[in-house]
């Protein structure tokens, strides 16, 4: 390099920036990946604990935001049983680990992940095609133990495979669905109609 190079064309100079850029924006996503765990953990201002099973989870338009939330309301226990943090925690573990193990988003999409075959599960627990609240629960672990005869399809045809879902696993699964659907996920997805809501 000779000296007359100017600053800018210098070797040395874009060394030390692509050094400098580097370091910079490891630092922005160290601090990005941090904040976005704190917003993503349960028992944070968008992602309720998981004891929030034991309330009825409703949806009610936002006017500022422009679309539906999410509103915890009163005691709802699942299956009539009030459960502790831990085993709120415990039941919807085991429904994300059997919707992990049997690989559902090969088919569904939860929170914007999977595929488009099958409808999404994000807010499956308010579908009004459940019919009334009372009997949803009931309802949801029948056709997952048996999707074939309780079969909907929603007009496309589509039937859901019979997984040999457990009634166990079920149960965790509907615990998970519940979870799922007090989850503010910012309206996704977009254009959701769930179930009756009280006073509609
Ligand atoms: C091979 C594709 C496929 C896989 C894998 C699959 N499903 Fe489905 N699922 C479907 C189809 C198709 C429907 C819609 C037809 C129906 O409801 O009868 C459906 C419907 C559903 C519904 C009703 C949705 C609603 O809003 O009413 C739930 C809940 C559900 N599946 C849960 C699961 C879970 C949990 C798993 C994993 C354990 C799973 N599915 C795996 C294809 C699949």
């Amino acid at each position: 390099m000779s000296d007359n190079t100017v600053w800018w064309a210098a070797e040395d100079f874009w060394r030390k920036t692509a050094i400098w850029v580097t370091t910079g924006m490891l630092l922005v996503l160290m601090v990005l990946t941090f904040d976005s765990v704190k917003q993503i953990t349960a028992g944070s201002e968008r992602v309720p604990a998981y004891s929030v099973i034991n309330n009825r989870i409703y949806y009610k338009f936002d006017q500022d935001r422009g679309y539906q939330v999410p509103v915890i309301g009163d005691q709802a226990p699942l299956f009539g049983a009030m459960l502790t943090e831990e085993q709120a925690e415990a039941l919807v573990n085991k429904g994300k680990m059997t919707v992990q193990a049997r690989n559902c988003m090969n088919c569904h999409t939860l929170l914007g992940n999977g595929a488009y075959y099958a409808p999404d599960l994000t807010k499956a627990w308010l579908d009004p095609s459940w019919g009334a609240e009372v009997v949803r629960e009931q309802l949801m672990i029948q056709f997952l133990m048996d999707p074939e005869t309780n079969a909907r399809t929603f007009g496309s045809g589509r039937k859901m495979p019979d997984l040999e879902i457990t009634e166990e696993e079920a149960r965790g699964i509907v615990a998970f669905l519940k979870w799922m659907s007090s989850i503010d996920t910012n309206g996704f997805p977009h254009g959701f109609k769930p179930i009756a809501q009280e006073g509609d």
